[in-house]
């Protein structure tokens, strides 16, 4: 796709990539893109550069606007491979060209390229770089979500270079949000939003309102948020910071998910009166079969959620493998704001359920116990036990969510 330009002599030279389904195990159903920035001022400036696997295309965009050679500062505000594993390339072809970029950065470039004949400018929060009728500011935000990472501040085009953050999984001919609300959909945009937070962002919500905070306190007005994933924000940039404030104080919508695995279906009937006793709370209620459903979706529906119940047979007097992968993985993004029960039918030893109350605990969240396990095959005593804890499930839910209203 033909470059874009954001602002006066400001580019959009990146990939889309249209094809990727499996982004480290994340799955991307509607592809992704690959952002990066040309500023074309008395210092030409590349901020972040690619992935490998699209250096070419970035390098005939940057060719459709001036000579690469001619690249004289090249910023990265992170150094993942998804935007910085083209940087060899580009520093092949702009040799004299300094980068700058973070001290931990640094230490990244070094342990994946051969760095010795690169110049290097380490810079911190505040530091600037003028490259003519522009300058820039730099901002650190380590673990936001790398430690190396940073942003990069365009003063006098009120631009706010925002790498991964504010960033979606969206391919798409639209370089903007109101371009892609008019083209797509508004509900479309929220879902990749919350979807790329969940499954990247989760574990540094505080982080991230402390980081927002900062930037407010600095005065940067902020007209426009061009972040390395997606959609650029330019109608309103405010929306897209407040929403990221929800996120972290743990905005959830008043639903339960149920995520479960089973063996010979028992665990599975049991979701039938579970599913029944929430909604007859007036609650809404999504089922999600870990085996049929990719992890990273499990996990946006989760965080969606503000309660969820996990199912799990109990298999060698544990967690089913697939649920105990899940939760495994759920608490390396340290969830908050949630509550939790957990069901599940075993055959002569029970152990799932107590396990699953053993990592919901770990995890630090509400629980609602002693959840529901049942022998075998569930009975219609069984059926009604399920009811009855999804309506307490429910209620606990309802409560729980008005603290945060
Ligand atoms: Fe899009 Fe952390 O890389």
């Amino acid at each position: 796709m033909k470059t874009v330009e954001i602002k006066p002599n400001i580019y959009w030279v990146g990939a889309i990539d249209w094809a990727v389904r499996d982004f480290h195990g994340y799955v991307t159903p509607n592809g992704t893109t690959y952002n990066n920035y040309l500023i074309m001022d008395d210092e030409v400036t590349l901020v972040d550069t690619v992935k490998y696997d699209f250096k070419r295309v970035t390098i005939e965009n940057i060719k459709s606007i001036c000579d690469p050679s001619k690249i004289k500062n090249v910023v990265i505000n992170h150094i993942e491979p998804d935007h910085a594993s083209g940087l060899a390339k580009i520093m092949s072809i702009a040799p004299d060209a300094t980068i700058y970029i973070t001290s931990k950065g640094k230490k990244g470039l070094d342990r994946h390229f051969d760095t010795s004949n690169w110049n290097f400018k380490i810079v911190k929060t505040g530091d600037t770089l003028k490259t003519g009728k522009y300058t820039l500011t730099f901002l650190e935000t380590p673990m936001l979500h790398w430690p190396d990472s940073m942003m990069t501040y365009v003063n006098e085009a009120k631009l706010l270079f925002s790498q991964d953050a504010f960033g979606q999984h969206l391919a798409t001919s639209s370089r903007f949000d109101d371009d892609f609300i008019e083209c797509a959909s508004q509900f479309e945009l929220d879902h990749a939003v919350v979807d790329y937070y969940a499954n990247i962002l989760m574990p540094f919500g505080q982080l991230i309102k402390r980081k927002i905070d900062e930037v407010q306190k600095l005065g940067l007005e902020i007209d426009m948020i061009a972040p390395d994933h997606g959609l650029i924000w330019r109608k309103e940039p405010d929306k897209i910071l407040q929403t990221y404030i929800d996120l972290a104080d743990g905005k959830a919508d008043l639903s339960v998910a149920i995520i479960y695995d089973t063996m010979w279906h028992s665990t599975e009937l049991m979701t039938l009166p579970l599913v029944q006793g929430i909604k007859d709370e007036g609650i809404d209620c999504k089922v999600i079969k870990l085996r049929a459903t990719p992890m990273s979706v499990a996990i946006t529906q989760f965080w969606k959620s503000r309660g969820c119940l996990i199912g799990s047979p109990t298999l060698n007097n544990i967690l089913y493998p697939s649920v105990a992968e899940y939760l495994t993985h759920l608490r390396g993004l340290r969830p908050k704001n949630r509550i939790m029960g957990a069901f599940g039918s075993y055959g002569w030893g029970g152990g799932a359920v107590r396990d699953a109350y053993e990592e919901f605990k770990r995890m630090k969240l509400e629980v609602v116990e002693p959840g529901i396990q049942v022998n075998y095959k569930p009975s219609q005593e069984d059926e009604d036990t399920c009811y009855e804890f999804a309506r307490e499930f429910a209620r606990k839910v309802k409560e729980y969510h008005s603290t945060f209203e």
